[in-house]
């Protein structure tokens, strides 16, 4: 029997993304064409910056699948949240080719894609998923047919924390990778630990490390960031898994990258008898696989109309009804 297959658009913010997906969840292609600047997003850059890349990035991922048009079942776009002038982009090319070839579309919540194709990549059913980029720090679960963000950061997403304390300690950008190498030659420092129920504050944290860069050395102070604000998630984590008696925790976003807080996090799963994984590198960051894979799930559970196609930049995780 021919395989159905669904094409996904992302250009929720600095990424302009093409995957192809096949109902079975096969990833056949996942390309993309990523803006990157020191000077942060300027909203008309990046708006073109996306439409320079478009055609490019989605006749790639055509050719790399070996997947022609009359093959496509579906088209999928991300609707938000995200940059609205940034998400113009991805839905004017998602109609355009809706027209021109024929197909189906609907929008996307781009962060409940984030959660799903984690599990498609890991294998997990149900779990508990902390998630942790360079904006966000969300523990999130499924409970009443919604995803429910149990806890978040209070003021900034770590990553972005670990960012501006390398700013001002010279070691790049983005400084997670850097941090984390110097964190092993590094020795503790007491930094403030700011847990409250299933929330957490990252500033303390910052402030403290970028006050002492002239007087610790950075890497006492790249161990102590880490080993704080790591266990700061390690125990929101901890607290939602017991909550919701879930059995596995699922870990994504680009700080999944750091060896030191999966470690972290599998010893604590060892001892509550629950399954660890992080989501593979290559999946962590936006990009088109996730949009399609949101959009079998959803079709197949028979989400058809594609009447609204408008952009929703502000659409929460918990806006969506699971019903698939
Ligand atoms: P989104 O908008 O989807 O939340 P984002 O652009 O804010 O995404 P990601 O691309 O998911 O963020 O992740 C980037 C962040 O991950 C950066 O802040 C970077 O410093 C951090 N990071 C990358 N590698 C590591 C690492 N090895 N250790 C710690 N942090 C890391
Ligand atoms: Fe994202």
């Amino acid at each position: 029997m021919k395989k159905q297959i669904c094409l996904g658009i992302e250009s929720t913010a600095h990424t302009f993304g093409c995957g192809i997906v096949s109902f079975d969840g096969e990833i056949l292609a996942n390309e993309r064409a990523v803006y990157t600047s020191q000077e942060g997003m300027i909203p008309d850059v990046v708006r073109e910056h996306h439409k320079t890349h478009a055609d490019k990035v989605i006749n790639d991922a055509l050719q790399k699948s070996e997947i022609s048009w009359k093959e496509i079942s579906l088209i999928r776009f991300s609707q938000g949240p995200g940059l609205a002038p940034s998400l113009v982009v991805g839905k004017d090319k998602a109609i355009e080719l809706a027209k021109k070839h024929n197909k189906p579309l609907i929008g996307i919540n781009h962060c409940v894609a984030h959660l799903t194709i984690g599990n498609l990549v890991t294998g997990f059913k149900d779990p508990v998923y902390l998630y942790v980029s360079g904006v966000n720090t969300q523990v999130i679960a499924l409970e009443n047919k919604k995803f429910r963000v149990f806890g978040e950061t209070l003021d900034i997403g770590l990553g972005n924390a670990l960012d501006k304390f390398g700013r001002t300690a010279n070691l790049g950008f983005p400084a997670g990778p850097k941090i984390e190498e110097l964190a092993k030659k590094g020795k503790y420092i007491e930094f403030p630990y700011s847990v409250k129920g299933m929330d957490v504050s990252f500033s303390g944290i910052m402030t403290k490390a970028q006050q002492l860069i002239k007087k610790e050395k950075v890497e006492d102070l790249c161990y102590s960031f880490q080993e704080t604000s790591f266990s700061m998630l390690c125990e929101i984590a901890e607290r939602a898994l017991a909550y919701t008696n879930k059995k596995e925790l699922l870990l994504i976003g680009g700080v999944a990258a750091n060896k030191r807080l999966n470690e972290m996090l599998n010893l604590m799963c060892e001892a509550r008898n629950v399954e660890y994984k992080p989501v593979p590198i290559q999946y962590t960051g936006d990009q088109g696989a996730m949009i399609a894979w949101q959009g079998i799930l959803e079709f197949k559970a028979g989400r058809k109309d594609n009447l609204n196609v408008d952009i929703k930049p502000h659409e929460r995780t918990d806006d969506v009804e699971v019903i698939w």
